[in-house]
């Protein structure tokens, strides 16, 4: 069983997808993370996020140990990660990762992806797929909370150029941009509470899976 969760900087993915992971008892996986690991890479040796091949030299030898270091989350990370997204090669690379994590999951129940093209590229078939947005001053408000809460204060109009940057270059990218698969479903959590999006979620997903059971699968979920 997998879920994919896909959606722009800030629309609150990750932690739907944390919550929706826990009470299903599937494993989770922030592909962020993987993209982040190699912009890192890239960042310390002293390299430039824009060079194909030196990111995708990082992206061949990176470790899920390198994963959990607390500078990963930063945003000089978050727009390198970007950038070296860009990269066909780098994405080639963490494809079978992802899709092997996917298929086989360490608890063997299931699996949360989320990132910008669980949904259209790495798990197409998934069982369920939600696209989740939010307004840009909602996501921006929230990048912001979450910035200074990690001891990172930002001005706004910072926060919101970064932002607006990032989900401009993601989306318009030649491979895998970000954007809705074919069959997902749409979650606005703009105004919405972490429990209102984690239930309206919830309630997608049992109902995608109801629909399944009675044979009437969205044909575009059967490749
Ligand atoms: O989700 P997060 O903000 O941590 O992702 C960092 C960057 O990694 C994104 O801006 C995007 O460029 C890239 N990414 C991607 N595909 C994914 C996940 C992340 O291109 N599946």
């Amino acid at each position: 069983m997998i879920i994919a969760v896909d959606g722009p900087v800030a629309a609150g993915k990750g932690t739907l997808a944390r919550r929706l992971a826990a009470a299903l008892g599937y494993d989770y996986l922030d592909t962020g993370l993987l993209y982040r690991g190699v912009a890192f890479r890239v960042l310390a040796a002293g390299g430039d996020p824009g060079d194909g091949p030196a990111a995708a030299a990082a992206a061949a030898t990176l470790t899920a140990d390198e994963l959990g270091r607390p500078e990963l989350r930063g945003e000089r990370v978050g727009e390198a990660a970007s950038q070296v997204a860009a990269q066909p090669a780098v994405r080639a690379a963490l494809l079978a990762f992802q899709r092997g994590f996917a298929c086989r999951p360490p608890g063997g129940r299931g699996a949360v992806l989320d990132g910008r093209d669980i949904g259209t590229v790495v798990c197409p078939g998934a069982a369920v797929k939600l696209f989740v947005t939010a307004s840009e001053e909602a996501r921006v408000q929230r990048r912001h909370r979450e910035l200074l809460a990690r001891g990172q204060p930002a001005p706004l109009s910072e926060v919101r150029a970064d932002l607006r940057r990032r989900d401009q270059r993601d989306s318009q990218r030649a491979i895998a941009p970000l954007a809705p698969a074919a069959g997902a479903h749409l979650l606005d959590t703009t105004g919405m509470s972490i429990e209102a999006a984690f239930a309206a979620a919830m309630e997608i997903i049992s109902a995608q899976l109801l629909t399944d059971e009675r044979g009437s699968p969205d044909p575009s979920r059967r490749s």
